[in-house]
């Protein structure tokens, strides 16, 4: 068996997404953004469901089309089966089902948070996989973990968030700021012009390798506040060095717990995934760890970052590899772990 074709979808959030894999090498990956959250501020679950109801046809079209391949070549289909939002969750999952037994192939579930950390496999010039063991730090508006990685299917968390995603410390900070959401981009785009020792912002205690983020947006909100009573134009005059400020308070709790984790475990190849990992003061701080740390790190093509179906077809492709198929009568799971 050479010649593996498999269609992955991905509808755990606000993305619609179908990729087609060719053995290890992706023909194709295509995402149907949902932009009517932006109006609300953060994804509305019900809403995301709809979407995807009308995008997920279409989509898979799209990456058949793009990948130059016909249904009756696929070998499996592989679906997101968790963890997720619920309706959004059982569009994909419901779509696989039906389109596997329409074509007789076998079904693959896929643990999205598995799918983040094997993106990393890809076949793609320029990217080298990480070798076993390796530490995976996925951080993105709905996931912060570090997960010690032994083999492609032998993964443990070590280290998750115990309230907000690092994604959502970066858009909750910049709604009181009064940014657009998502606001991690623009922050990063202005903390490049900003000083991020302007304005001091405490970091929370959590034990071991856990994160919190929850109490950084409320000393944001706290510190704004009070600078806005003696000034009401403290935002607009200082909006670089906050944001400057917020994100290095950010990547300073990231790379704390990367520091421990590494030291703790011996681990020194570092791979990130997840939106966040776009974020330009982390790549930094991820290079600047090679040679402060001795780490070696990877970062994915960021098409590859943000959810996408590349990376559930390319879990699928290992797990076909190992013949582990999903029985018909397989659920979603909103709370599934890794
Ligand atoms: O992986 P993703 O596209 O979707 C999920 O949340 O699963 O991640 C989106 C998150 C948002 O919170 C967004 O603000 C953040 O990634 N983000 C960034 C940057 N680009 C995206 N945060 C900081 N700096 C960036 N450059
Ligand atoms: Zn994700």
């Amino acid at each position: 068996s050479e010649n593996i074709y498999i269609l992955g979808i991905e509808s755990s959030c606000d993305d619609t997404a179908a990729a087609v894999i060719h053995n290890g090498k992706i023909l194709s990956n295509v995402v149907a953004n949902q932009t009517i959250h932006e109006a609300y501020g953060g994804v509305v679950p019900e809403l995301a469901s709809r979407a995807h109801q009308q995008n997920i046809v279409p989509v898979v079209h799209e990456a058949l089309k793009k990948a130059n391949v016909i249904k009756d070549q696929l070998h499996a289909i592989a679906f997101t089966r968790g963890p997720g939002l619920m309706g959004s969750l059982l569009v994909g999952t419901s779509f696989a089902k039906s389109l596997a037994l329409g074509l007789n192939i076998p079904l693959i579930d896929v643990n999205h948070m598995q799918g983040h950390i094997l993106a990393h496999f890809i076949e793609e010039e320029g990217f080298n996989k990480p070798p076993f063991p390796f530490l995976a730090m996925t951080i993105s508006g709905g996931h912060t973990q570090i997960v010690q990685v032994n083999d492609y299917f032998h993964m443990t968390v070590i280290g998750e968030t115990i309230d907000d995603a690092v994604g959502e410390a970066f858009d909750k900070s910049g709604k009181i700021l009064g940014l657009g959401y998502p606001a991690g981009p623009e922050i990063d785009k202005r903390a490049k012009l900003g000083n991020p020792k302007a304005f001091k912002f405490t970091k929370p205690k959590v034990e071991g390798l856990n994160f919190s983020f929850s109490g950084l947006k409320t000393a944001v909100l706290y510190f704004i506040q009070k600078e806005v009573k003696a000034n009401p134009n403290f935002v607009e005059e200082n909006l670089n060095d906050i944001c400057a400020s917020i994100q290095h308070t950010i990547i300073g709790i990231l790379i704390d717990k990367l520091k421990r984790a590494s030291k703790e475990t011996g681990i020194t190849h570092i791979a990130i995934g997840g939106g966040v990992s776009a974020n330009s003061g982390i790549r930094q701080a991820l290079k600047d760890g090679e040679s402060k740390f001795g780490w070696t790190t990877y970062i994915p093509k960021f098409e590859f970052t943000t959810d996408n179906a590349a990376m559930i077809a390319i879990t699928g492709y290992l797990k076909f590899l190992e013949g582990d198929f999903a029985q018909s009568n397989i659920a979603a799971s909103a709370r599934l772990k890794i």
